[in-house]
């Protein structure tokens, strides 16, 4: 197991990372007892990984040395980014109420990121903020969203558009859970190992291109390094700026392209991870259409996105007025001006207002021409 940490101070916590933490019960039991509190919790999860992963977890709850009075409630969610609702939130907050849980109980998030951003905005909000704990589920959870504090629900008109900025007690990262994750779920979680790579360390990216075949075979010893590299970069990034006044922005690589999509193609069509995919191909083509990031280089990102089997472009066709229209609703768009995260070389990236008459029609170019496809991004020379 190894032991990463986000140092926020007083609400600074641990993220473990190893292989089996649930299927042992003494050793998840024993993480999990330090940062449970009074003898109440609940464990919010899905229909589809509560039967996978629930009787685990509740195994270790009942470890020696964990609360004898412990009392486990369970809340499940039908499974879909489209349950992610101000809807589901109210439910959780009445079950909570209703089985009289008190400002002592722990919130226990098991499974991907939609029950975790939704069990996280309850926790923030139930009784002004309870203990919250995250047992990821997915690759995109585990490297992503359970790290950091961003918790939210959907709004019709927007995507995460209400929530709150709340970090959990410790993170208990399982990789083994990953081997009952679907294909299509695996690859959108590589879509932010990948992000990591453009936006901080291009060492990282060059090693992931080097290892991209055993990253989609989920080979343990790759997958390993890429969660735990994956959780340093999230961890040390939202320690410099964990509520994003500055530097933590750089995170939403591909995200206000991909949020567009997502909005546009309806929440549940695609992925939040196939969006991001799709979206940094984006962001890489526009930064090179500005001239901000050599065409090679955005070629590299593109190849290495299609070569390990993601998305590189929408499947259906969009118009670029209804995207940009979508994009100027983002959280990111301020006083009407648009913010894009762009790279300027693999591992560097800045956040630019785009305004210019110049920018907007190269951006609409670049959502009107449609990304590259993968095959003309694998003949375009490109060595990975
Ligand atoms: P998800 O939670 O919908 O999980 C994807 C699918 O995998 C679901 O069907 C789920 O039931 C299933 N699943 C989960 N674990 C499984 C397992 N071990 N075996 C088999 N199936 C399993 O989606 P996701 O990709 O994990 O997360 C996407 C969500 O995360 C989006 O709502 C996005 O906005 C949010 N997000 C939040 C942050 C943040 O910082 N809070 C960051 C990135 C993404
Ligand atoms: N996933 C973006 C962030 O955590 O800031």
């Amino acid at each position: 197991m190894q032991t990463l940490g986000v140092d926020l101070g007083v609400n600074s916590y641990p993220i473990w990372v190893g292989d089996g933490l649930l299927a042992d019960p003494s050793a998840g039991g024993a993480l999990l007892r330090a940062h449970l509190r009074g003898n109440q919790c609940v464990v919010v999860s899905n229909d589809t990984v509560a039967p996978l992963y629930m009787d685990a977890l509740l195994a270790c709850l009942s470890q020696p040395g964990v609360n004898a009075d412990l009392v486990v409630d369970q809340f499940l969610l039908p499974d879909g980014e489209a349950y992610k609702t101000l809807d589901n939130f109210t439910s959780l907050l009445d079950f909570l109420l209703a089985r009289k849980h008190n400002r002592g109980t722990t919130v226990i998030a098991l499974g991907g990121g939609v029950v975790g951003d939704l069990a996280g905005f309850a926790a923030a909000s139930y009784q002004r903020g309870v203990n919250f704990i995250q047992v990821p589920t997915t690759l995109l959870a585990q490297v992503d969203s359970s790290v950091g504090g961003k918790t939210a629900v959907n709004h019709p008109l927007g995507k995460n558009m209400i929530g709150a900025f709340y970090q959990p007690r410790c993170v208990l990262i399982d990789t083994s859970t990953l081997a009952s994750l679907s294909e299509r779920d695996y690859l959108a979680g590589l879509a932010e190992v990948l992000k990591y790579g453009v936006i901080y360390d291009g060492a990282f990216f060059n090693w992931l291109e080097d290892n991209q075949t055993k990253l989609v075979a989920r080979e343990p010893e790759v997958l390993r390094h890429a969660i735990v590299e994956s959780c340093r970069i999230k961890a040390l990034v939202v320690a410099e700026d964990e509520r994003e006044q500055g530097l933590r922005a750089i995170l939403n690589y591909g995200h206000t392209f991909g949020h567009a999509l997502e909005n546009l193609a309806g929440y549940g069509t695609l992925r939040h991870g196939e969006a991001v995919a799709i979206g940094m191909v984006q962001a890489a083509d526009f930064a090179a259409r500005l001239g901000l990031f050599a065409q090679v280089d955005a070629q590299r990102v593109k190849a290495l996105i299609a070569r390990v089997g993601l998305p590189v472009a929408p499947g259906a066709e969009l118009a670029a007025d209804d995207l940009v229209a979508a994009m100027a609703l983002d959280k990111k768009t301020i006083d009407g001006t648009l913010h894009f995260v762009l790279p300027s070389a693999i591992g560097t990236v800045a956040v630019h207002d785009i305004n210019t008459d110049a920018q907007i029609k190269a951006l609409k170019e670049t959502l009107g021409s449609g990304a590259l496809l993968c095959e003309e991004a694998l003949q375009a020379g490109v060595t990975v």
